[in-house]
């Protein structure tokens, strides 16, 4: 197959490209920004799903060539714009995942948090809509930053009512598929083998891959483990740089998330083995938010893997209590802005 899953670990796209294995199309999907660089080859992708029934595409603007175009491709999804403000509940009413793209991405020199100042109120505004028209939808957020724009949508979430954090996601997906690339690169590996968890948040120091915790089992050297962790941790920035400002990771972003989104789906429609690493409410540090493992089921988040934050190396324990006072910053920073508006 095309993309194959790393056996009893996470799962990917395969199903998507395997004939024959199709199952009733079933659910309804939104993607907010989904004329954007992200959103365009995401919506695509989610597209070619045979779990989806009815593809909403939510822009600002330039949504409906988006899917003049996609809605020619003989799958079943039945794809349909909405453009404005005007037409987002209408989006979002009753769908069972939504998929978060919207925002602006970084550029050369910035740092995700650069771009809190445009993006919080963003994802504040589309989690207020998903509140009225769909809270039992399970909710899949890209828009950078991501340590801080979940916290944001929680926050909204609970003032109106409707908070449950099995089913608010930050989708740190990238990291892992980046993690595993670059381990079966380095060391040869068949690449559908290889699957590394990926702890922490999705920025920077607090995106910590835990390579002891690669499987098939891999021995690496001190020096390898420091030069893979640090190309995980920048990987978003070596795309910012190789594309000198005209914006960040959107094809591998797209690829992505349409394997968490897919995930989700395959979660509700009852695989009992549906495991992701995701950005979500989590007891596992002091941290009120961390990337672990997570069980996907019917209800959306099942369980937390927390089996692997113990046995850490002493690289990986230090590098996890070296993150956690950053990524508590950005927790704080989108609890306040969602409480005070500032
Ligand atoms: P882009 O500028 O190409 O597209 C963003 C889209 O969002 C545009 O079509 C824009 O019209 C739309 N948009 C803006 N405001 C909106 C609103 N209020 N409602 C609905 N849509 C709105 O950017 P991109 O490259 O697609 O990146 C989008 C976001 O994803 C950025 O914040 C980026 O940092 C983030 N990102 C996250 C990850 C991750 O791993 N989580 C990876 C890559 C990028
Ligand atoms: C990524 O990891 O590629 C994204 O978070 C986009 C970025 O700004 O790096």
């Amino acid at each position: 197959a095309l993309l194959r899953s790393p056996p009893g670990g996470v799962r990917d796209l395969e199903r998507m490209f395997t004939p024959g294995q199709a199952r009733a199309a079933a659910y309804k999907v939104a993607v907010l920004g989904a004329a954007g660089g992200i959103g365009q080859p995401l919506s695509l992708l989610i597209k070619m799903s045979p779990l989806v029934s009815d593809l909403h595409l939510y822009d600002i603007a330039n949504v409906k060539g988006v899917v003049a175009d996609l809605s020619h491709c003989n799958t079943p999804a039945k794809v349909a714009a909405f453009t404005g403000a005007g037409e987002l509940a209408a989006a979002l009413k009753d769908v069972d995942v939504v998929v978060i793209p919207a925002g602006v991405p970084r550029k050369p020199g910035m740092t995700r948090d650069d771009l809190f100042n445009i993006n919080a109120g963003i994802v504040r505004t589309l989690i207020e809509a998903v509140a009225d028209n769909c809270p039992n939808a399970m909710i899949n957020i890209i828009s950078n930053p991501v340590n801080s724009t979940v916290p944001i949508a929680a926050e909204v979430l609970k003032a109106k009512g409707v908070y449950d954090p099995s089913k608010l996601f930050g989708v740190t997906t990238l990291d892992v598929v980046r993690a595993n690339t670059f381990v079966a690169e380095k060391k040869n590996l068949r690449l559908i083998d290889v699957d590394v968890p990926v702890i922490g948040g999705h920025a920077g120091i607090t995106i910590l891959p835990l390579l002891s915790k690669t499987r098939p089992t891999v021995d690496f050297t001190p020096e390898e483990i420091e030069e893979l962790t640090v190309r995980i941790q920048n990987a978003g920035t070596e795309v910012v740089e190789a594309k000198a400002g005209a914006g960040s990771a959107t094809l591998s972003m797209a690829y992505a998330a349409a394997r968490f989104a897919e995930s989700c789906m395959r979660a509700l429609d009852g695989d009992p083995d549906v495991y992701e690493c995701a950005y979500v409410q989590s007891e596992v540090t002091e941290l009120p938010f961390f990337a672990t493992r997570v069980k996907l089921g019917k209800k959306g988040l099942e369980a937390i893997v927390s089996g692997d934050l113990t046995g850490l190396t002493d690289y990986e324990q230090n590098a996890l209590e070296a993150l956690k006072s950053e990524l508590k910053g950005s927790i704080e920073k989108g609890v306040s802005f969602a409480s005070n508006g500032a």
